[in-house]
């Protein structure tokens, strides 16, 4: 799936620079879409980046397209990356002061992807206190600042304030890429949540499960910047932002859609928690009183197991352990049945950790025998450190 790349134009003489940007952008395999202020367009035409992006520029908040009420939050979320060039005094101290007050600045408050401003002004406003106090600001809040060239400015000055060349912005904006996405083009492939296996229209087997874990999982790997698919059965929780997200109910419809996906997956993490069994026959009607005294059950297919038996070289097969006795010693045996390369072993005979809770308390173990406690955290945290265990792992199988 190509990254979004979100590019804001301001008012300033150097939006002209911004349309060579674009146009590397898009060479790189970026998808762009530019956002441009009232003020930009003094500059340069909407038109110009819609030729070389191939989307829609967008001009402002009122603009009467099919989606525009709901544009500057659609595109905030798909956003991977904000470029904002030029960026300038005015758009700087805005954002710094929270200030949304159009199409660019709603999307820019609304954005949770790395931002990088561009500045581009007259040295005097660029040395201005007020300047230098917003870009000070926005850097404290984690967003990319470049620096200016010194050189011949537009107002006939010289000195700090002219906008960096398109090429040394690309190149800032891929090592920042870099720096964050280092799963960038990674395919990951999580399930989560429980299943549901039907007895009869109204009543059904199911387990504790809420899907946390697994969709935080799922959320820590598309913040590196990893292709991520995710399984889900039936959870209360809203989707996983970029991720592909699949929903099924029954542990059949979980094999068959995790079987489709792992294929082409690089990393597989089963944290769903299967039904280990499901009613041999489903009644179309209610099972009166009495009638269900004693349900058939039958094993259902161990997805896990027969993802391991196929496992193609390369491929990083985690698995969870759901224990609540004899903890370890369990959780080694799946590890091995399964041929995973690493099992995530979880207590789940707790009331504040494991099912339902915000809280887990993890152990992994990797299949050349040694352990890592990874303790007790949020389900947040935790995802984010075996994320960063597993792409370890998978470093030292590359070697
Ligand atoms: O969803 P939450 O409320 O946040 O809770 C998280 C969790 C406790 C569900 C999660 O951390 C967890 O432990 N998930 C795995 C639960 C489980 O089914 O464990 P298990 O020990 O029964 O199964 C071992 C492994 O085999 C698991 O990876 C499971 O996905 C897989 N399995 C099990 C049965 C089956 N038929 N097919 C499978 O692939």
């Amino acid at each position: 799936m190509p990254k979004t790349v979100v590019v804001g134009v301001s008012g300033g003489i150097a939006a002209y620079k911004t349309a060579y940007l674009v146009s590397a952008l898009v060479k790189k395999g970026y998808d762009v879409h530019v956002i441009m202020t009232k003020n930009a367009l003094e500059f340069i035409s909407a038109l110009t980046f819609e030729t070389i992006s191939g989307n829609a520029a967008i001009t402002d908040t009122f603009q009467r397209s099919e989606e525009h009420d709901v544009k500057h939050v659609s595109l905030a979320k798909r956003a991977d990356m904000f470029i904002v060039a030029p960026a300038t005094a005015n758009i700087l101290s805005k954002i710094a002061g929270g200030i949304a007050d159009d199409m660019l600045t709603t999307t820019l408050l609304a954005a949770r992807c790395p931002i990088v401003f561009t500045p581009a002004m007259n040295t005097a406003m660029y040395e201005n206190q007020a300047t230098q106090e917003s870009i000070r600001i926005l850097k404290k809040r984690g967003c990319y600042v470049m620096d200016t060239g010194i050189g011949a400015l537009a107002c006939r000055d010289e000195g700090a304030g002219r906008m960096k060349e398109p090429e040394e912005i690309l190149e800032y904006a891929q090592s920042v890429f870099e720096s964050l996405f280092d799963m960038n083009g990674v395919k990951v492939l999580v399930s989560a949540g429980p299943t549901v296996e039907d007895i009869d229209p109204v009543r059904f087997i199911s387990n504790r499960s809420s899907g946390k874990m697994g969709y935080a999982i799922a959320t820590a790997a598309v913040a590196r910047g990893a292709d991520v698919t995710l399984v889900s059965g039936p959870v209360a929780l809203e989707a996983v932002a970029k991720a592909e997200m699949v929903s099924v109910r029954s542990a059949k419809q979980m094999h068959e859609s995790v079987t489709k996906f792992a294929a082409g997956s690089d990393v597989v993490i089963m944290c769903a928690a299967v039904a280990d069994y499901t009613p041999n026959e489903v009644s179309s009607q209610k099972l009166k009183k009495g009638q269900d005294k004693s349900i058939e059950l039958v094993r259902t297919i161990d997805i896990l197991k027969e993802l391991g038996r196929g496992k193609k070289s390369g491929q990083v097969l985690v698995g969870f352990a759901a224990e609540t006795n004899n903890h370890e010693n369990s959780a080694k045996e799946k590890l091995k049945n399964k041929n995973l390369d690493i099992i995530a072993l979880n207590d789940v005979g707790k009331h504040d950790e494991g099912f339902g809770s915000d809280y887990n308390n993890i152990k992994l173990l990797y299949k050349d025998g040694s352990g890592k406690d990874l303790g007790i955290k949020t389900k947040q945290e935790l995802a984010k450190d075996i994320i960063d265990c597993i792409f370890e792992y998978r470093k030292t199988i590359a070697r």
